[in-house]
């Protein structure tokens, strides 16, 4: 292991100009001295079919698998869509989530945080997305929630810009980085 992690960054949002894919940013920025980043889009995926879930894999599906593989944690930052996870998101973890006991999620630490303009910051989202995360064998990083309400008046020009909620968020790093250097997440290397 090199002494950066690897920390593979997943949005929630499709959308072009997505405040969770904007917080995202923000903390790879805030982390770029202490951890090497990719980022994946999920956008590309096909809808789950168990029927395509057979070699060879749709190559979005095996790239996006690859880079979970290749990551030592990963970063989720999603909106809440009706009070739970997006459809988007729960595609992708279900993609990466076979077969179940030697998918590239086992053992991989993950730290969720939810953003919405509501001052409620996705927290009903939270839950969902830590329970399949648990579904799948990974580990979520066990910290204070990371909520960012009304994230909608702290983007400026497109870039996330609160130290208060990149201070907060620190935490849940430090976990997440504490947890990799336990060896929970380097199935690759
Ligand atoms: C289908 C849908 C459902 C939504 N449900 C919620 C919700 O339950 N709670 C909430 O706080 N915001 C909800 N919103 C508003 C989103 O938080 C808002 O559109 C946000 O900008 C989406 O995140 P993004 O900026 O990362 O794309 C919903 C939006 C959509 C399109």
């Amino acid at each position: 292991m090199t002494d950066s992690p690897r920390l593979l960054g997943i949005s929630g949002s499709l959308r072009a100009a997505s405040y969770s894919t904007a917080v995202l940013a923000a903390f790879a920025d805030a982390t770029a001295a202490e951890a090497e980043w990719d980022h994946a889009d999920i956008g590309l995926l096909p809808l789950f079919n168990q029927d395509h879930f057979v070699d060879p894999l749709p190559s979005a599906v095996a790239e996006f698998r690859a880079q979970i593989a290749a990551a030592d944690g990963i970063v989720i930052v999603s909106p809440e869509y009706n009070h739970g996870i997006p459809g988007v998101l729960k595609n992708a973890l279900d993609w990466a989530s076979r077969p179940h006991n030697a998918s590239p999620l086992l053992g991989k630490p993950v730290l969720v945080a939810t953003a919405s303009p509501a001052f409620t910051g996705g927290v009903r989202a939270q839950h969902q997305i830590r329970e399949t995360l648990v579904s799948a064998l990974a580990s979520p990083v066990i910290t204070p929630e990371i909520v960012v309400g009304l994230v909608a008046t702290k983007i400026t020009d497109g870039r996330f810009e609160d130290e208060t909620t990149i201070a907060f968020a620190r935490v849940g790093f430090a976990a997440l980085f504490d947890q990799v250097a336990k060896g929970a997440g380097s199935t690759s290397r």
